[in-house]
């Protein structure tokens, strides 16, 4: 079987004095799975992700994203690492109101240094795909929370990265936007996408994760697999 893509290996997180946010936490994922992390609040959901994303570094122990060691990198590789192998979505979509839908989506890959023309390809391919083609030119203040997070979630794949990392993308969104998100990261995970979901949302688990892993106190209490989808 290939390397998983993500190895995290006896993983501490401290923050000062309090009692450890994550302890001796160890988790592999394979390419294509559809991981959702559920547990309650502070048992550590977030500061796993964010040990994922680079955008945090653990206390001990050791982060592998697609085969290489992410917890010892400088700033400026990680920035890189963050532009290149992971896209992120948050709750709140992170959006930039004064730009447009476009615009938005398009930064990732201006960051990276993609040409302008075949970027701007790019985005409207994605948006098309995601269902906001004809919302390309308005500004994200002007969507609902559901059209928002396609916005988020385009911008995320816009530089084609490996693994898509979500904070609780449903945890700000009305039932039925909620669906809609599910049903777009289900797809996404059907058509290949690997996927790490952190959320108190047992639905979205339910209908889009392939495993479930159920944090406690910094742990892992659960790890199911899921039979069928
Ligand atoms: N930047 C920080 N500084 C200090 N303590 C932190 C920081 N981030 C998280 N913690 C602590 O680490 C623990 C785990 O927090 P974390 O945010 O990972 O929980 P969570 O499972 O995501 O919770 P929620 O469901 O409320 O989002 C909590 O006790 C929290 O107070
Ligand atoms: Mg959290």
């Amino acid at each position: 079987m290939s390397t998983p893509i993500i190895q995290i290996h006896e993983v501490s997180k401290s923050y000062g004095e309090a009692r450890p946010a994550l302890t001796g936490l160890s988790l592999d994922v394979r390419a294509g799975e559809a991981l959702a992390v559920l547990g309650r609040s502070g048992s550590g959901k977030s500061t796993l992700l964010n040990l994922m994303a680079g955008l945090d570094k653990p206390s001990g122990g050791t982060v592998r994203i697609a085969g290489m060691r992410i917890d010892q990198l400088g700033e400026t590789a990680l920035a890189k690492y963050r532009r290149d192998r992971i896209g992120m979505v948050f709750q709140f979509f992170n959006l930039l109101d004064d730009m447009s839908v476009h615009d938005n989506v398009v930064l990732p890959a201006q960051l990276a240094g993609m040409p302008a023309v075949k970027a701007s390809a790019r985005a409207a391919e994605l948006l098309e795909q995601l269902g906001m083609g004809q919302h390309a030119n308005a500004f994200p203040g002007h969507l609902s929370g559901g059209q928002r997070q396609r916005v988020a979630v385009a911008r995320a794949l816009m530089n084609r990265p490996p693994l898509l990392l979500a904070d609780e993308p449903t945890g700000a969104l009305d039932s039925s936007s909620a669906a809609d998100v599910r049903d777009l990261l289900a797809q996404l995970n059907a058509n290949g996408q690997t996927l790490v979901l952190v959320t108190h949302d047992t639905e979205l688990a339910a209908s889009c994760a392939t495993r479930t892993v159920e944090l406690l106190d910094g742990r892992i209490a659960r790890d199911v697999q899921a039979v069928t989808r």
